[in-house]
C-alpha cells in the first residue's frame, strides 16, 4: 500500500471508529460532528468536526504514526485553513418577515450576514468585515380568511361562530394559532376595531385562571398589564364570580373593556396567527 492510500484508510477507520464511539457511547456529544456534516456540511460543522476530532481520536492516530511526513495535526490544520479559505463568513440571520402577509400572495424577505476576506490568515476574523445580503421570494403565511394587521404585526381573524373558550382556542389553534391576547396597546386596539365592526358585544381573547386568586395564564405571549398594557378592565372587573375564570372583551355603554367570565358561556372570538 502506497503512503496515500494508507493514509485514506486510516482516516476512513478513524471516521467509523468515532461514529461506533459516538452512537454506543450514548455521551451528551451530539454525535462526534458527523451526524451534523452528514445532514449539513458547511464551513462551521467541518470546524467543529475537526476540533472534536482532534481531541479524540485523530490525535491519538497522528501519535501513532509519527512516521508520515505529514502529521494528522499538520494535516487538520491545513484543513481548517482551507476551510476558512472556502467559507470566510459567519452564520446567516434569520430571514425577515416576508414582505407579503397572506397567502399565495408573494413578496421579499432577506437575511444577512458578515464576511472576513481576511488574506493573510484565512482563519483571522478580526479584520475588515464585509456585510453581504440575500434577498429571496416568499410567500406570505396568514391563512385564508385572516387579515394582516400592521398594528400587531400578525393574522388576525373574526371567529363568528358561538363557542365555549376551550373550543374557541380549539379553532384558532387549527389555523396554526391562538386566541388573541391583547398583550400589546396595537393588539388591544385591534381586538376592540374587530368587535367593533363585527358589532358584538362579548368576544373571547386568550387569558385564563383556574380560580378566581389563581395567576391569569395566557397560550398566546405575555401578561398584558406586565407588557405594558394600561388596564383595560372595566371597574369592578375582574368580578371574580365563581367560575368566572376567562376572559372577554366586552362592550358597556360604548366602550370595550376586559371582563372575567364563565369559560363555558358561548360567545365568537379572534384568534391571532403570528
Ligand atoms: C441515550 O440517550 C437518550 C437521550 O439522552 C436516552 O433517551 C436513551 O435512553 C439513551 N440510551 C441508552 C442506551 O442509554
Ligand atoms: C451539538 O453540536 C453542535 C454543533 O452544531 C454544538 O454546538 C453543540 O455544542 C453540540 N451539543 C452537545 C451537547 O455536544
Ligand atoms: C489578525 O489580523 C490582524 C490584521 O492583519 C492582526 O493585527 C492580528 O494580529 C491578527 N490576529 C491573529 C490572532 O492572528
Ligand atoms: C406598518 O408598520 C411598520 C413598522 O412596524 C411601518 O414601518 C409601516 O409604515 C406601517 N405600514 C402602514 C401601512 O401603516
Ligand atoms: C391605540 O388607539 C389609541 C386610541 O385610538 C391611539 O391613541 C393609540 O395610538 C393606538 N395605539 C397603537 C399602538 O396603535
Amino acid at each position: 500500500m502506497g503512503r496515500v492510500t494508507l493514509f485514506v484508510v486510516t482516516l476512513a477507520i478513524a471516521f467509523m471508529l468515532s461514529s461506533v464511539c459516538s452512537n454506543s457511547a450514548n455521551t451528551t456529544d451530539n454525535g462526534s460532528g458527523l451526524a451534523i456534516a452528514g445532514e449539513q456540511l458547511d464551513g462551521k460543522s467541518l470546524i467543529y468536526m475537526g476540533e472534536n476530532m482532534k481531541s479524540t481520536l485523530l490525535k491519538l492516530l497522528g501519535k501513532s504514526f509519527e512516521n508520515f511526513e505529514q502529521s494528522f495535526e499538520n494535516f487538520e490544520r491545513k484543513m481548517n485553513e482551507k476551510i476558512c479559505e472556502i467559507d470566510p463568513c459567519d452564520q446567516w440571520s434569520p430571514w425577515s418577515k416576508c414582505s407579503a402577509r397572506l397567502k399565495n400572495t408573494f413578496g421579499f424577505k432577506s437575511r444577512s450576514r458578515v464576511c472576513w476576506f481576511e488574506k493573510h490568515d484565512a482563519c483571522n476574523r478580526t479584520g475588515e468585515q464585509t456585510v453581504e445580503n440575500d434577498n429571496n421570494v416568499c410567500e406570505g403565511r396568514c391563512p385564508l380568511s385572516y387579515t394582516f394587521y400592521n398594528a400587531t404585526n400578525s393574522c388576525l381573524k373574526y371567529s363568528k361562530e358561538k363557542l365555549n373558550q376551550n373550543a374557541a382556542e380549539k379553532v384558532c389553534k387549527q389555523d396554526g394559532g391562538h386566541l388573541l391576547n391583547t398583550d400589546t396597546e396595537g393588539k388591544w386596539n385591534a381586538s376592540v376595531s374587530i368587535a367593533l365592526s363585527n358589532n358584538v358585544g362579548v368576544v373571547w381573547i386568550d387569558g385564563t385562571r383556574t380560580s378566581v386568586t389563581a395567576k391569569w395564564v395566557y397560550l398566546n405571549g405575555k401578561d398584558p398589564e406586565a407588557n405594558g398594557v394600561t388596564s383595560k378592565w372595566n371597574s369592578g372587573q375582574p368580578g371574580n364570580q365563581a367560575n368566572e375564570f376567562c376572559r372577554v372583551i366586552y362592550m358597556q355603554s360604548g366602550t370595550y373593556y376586559w371582563h372575567d367570565s364563565v369559560c363555558t358561556s358561548d360567545y365568537s372570538s379572534i384568534c391571532e396567527v403570528t
